[in-house]
């Protein structure tokens, strides 16, 4: 059984600021969504985090698959005409084209895809978040495929023990680059540490099980305010990761969640906070508009079905977590406008600052 995984996302506006997605936006992409089971789909999940609707489809069409694609594009319209009528904040704000050619990627929608043969048993993993961007999953990615001290599997499962390969892109160069654990760890490192480089996906090595083609975990690496050339809102991204069997079990894949590590995004895109696990229930912006949040849901994928979904973080045992989010959110907010809460003039390139900047600029004497 060959199937392909593709979740696809976008802000076409929020209910009261950009605190939520409506319900009648689940409720219209499910409708159109249950037309298309059998004719375009086999199955499909939609949900939410923040004012970001995630379309979660399975289907044997295969990667940028223009039907795919446009069902997808399809929603997204009609989301943002009920937002436009509405009144509703951001009204289409991540659609940046009216122009739909066949494939929903550069055109403001973020994207994650992966076709696998399914195994016996496969689990997955459907991660969401919000007030963040690409390259907000570099660090759980390489907790649970690199780092022994969250994924003991490397060590003690002869199914891991020869490690991942890493595909990681240098989004402002447009290269990309295989580097493989254990061996390149160091280098690996080098470049991911920093958000200028995205993990977009992890293959299998040789010796495992699975074919070393067949992708484990992807990522959304949309910039949309790159693509923009301006702010004009969120790249917040998704992920896909496979479990268990030769892979991170499915509490390796959560437990690289249970440190809330510091990313960048938070309001007017402008700052670095921590981000915060939560339940769908949960999964909306508030404080300071959020701080950023991620969602988790699983599934298991077999006969063309999504077993599922099952909401991981909705669980007591990330309240700590959650705590330490909040004393993180108490901590960095007392440096206001300053850094680090305050992001590097690189990043803040593409907020609205240039703007306040460029009336200063005849103010300037030389010293
Ligand atoms: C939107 C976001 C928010 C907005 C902020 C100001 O994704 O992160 O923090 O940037 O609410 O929005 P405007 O300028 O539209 O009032
Ligand atoms: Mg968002």
């Amino acid at each position: 059984e060959k199937v392909t995984i593709s979740v696809i996302k976008a802000d076409t506006g929020s209910l009261v600021g950009n605190h939520i997605v409506p319900p009648i936006f689940e409720e219209t992409a499910e409708d159109i969504l249950e037309d298309s089971v059998d004719e375009i789909i086999l199955d499909y999940h939609v949900t939410h985090v923040g004012d970001d609707m995630s379309l979660i489809l399975l289907h044997n069409k295969g990667e940028d698959n223009p039907e795919v694609h446009g069902l997808a594009w399809k929603i997204f319209q009609k989301t943002t005409k009920i937002a436009k009528d509405m009144g509703l904040y951001g009204a289409g704000e991540d659609l940046l084209s009216e122009d739909f050619k066949g494939n929903i990627k550069n055109m403001g929608p973020g994207v994650a895809e992966m076709t696998i043969n399914v195994r016996q048993t496969e689990p997955i993993f459907v991660f969401a978040a919000d007030k963040t961007e690409a390259g907000a999953f570099n660090y759980p990615l390489f907790q649970m495929f690199a780092n022994p001290f969250n994924t003991p599997g490397l060590i003690i499962d002869p199914a891991m023990h020869m490690g991942f390969k890493f595909e990681i892109w240098d989004l402002d160069n447009h290269k990309k680059i295989y580097l493989s654990a254990p061996e390149d760890l160091y280098d690996i490192l080098s470049l991911i540490g920093s958000i200028k480089y995205v993990i977009k996906r992890i293959y299998p090595r040789q010796g495992h099980k699975i074919p070393e083609n067949e992708p484990v975990a992807v990522t959304s690496t949309e910039r949309l305010n790159a693509e923009a050339g301006k702010y004009v809102g969120k790249d917040d991204p998704v992920m896909i990761v496979r479990s268990q069997k030769g892979l991170p079990a499915a509490g390796e894949v959560l437990e690289a969640f249970s440190f809330p590590y510091m990313v960048d995004g938070w309001m007017r895109g402008f700052h670095w906070g921590p981000l915060m696990p939560v339940s769908v229930k949960d999964a909306k912006a508030t404080r300071f508009d959020g701080p950023a949040r991620v969602i988790s849901l699983g599934f298991q994928v077999k006969n063309g079905k999504l077993y599922g979904p099952e909401d991981m973080f909705d669980d007591p045992a990330f309240d700590l977590t959650r705590n330490k989010a909040m004393e993180i959110t108490d901590y960095i907010r007392r440096h206001g406008p300053f850094e680090p809460h305050r992001v590097s003039s690189e990043l803040a390139q593409y907020t609205t600052l240039p703007k306040i900047l460029e009336k200063l600029k005849d103010r300037f004497q030389d010293i």
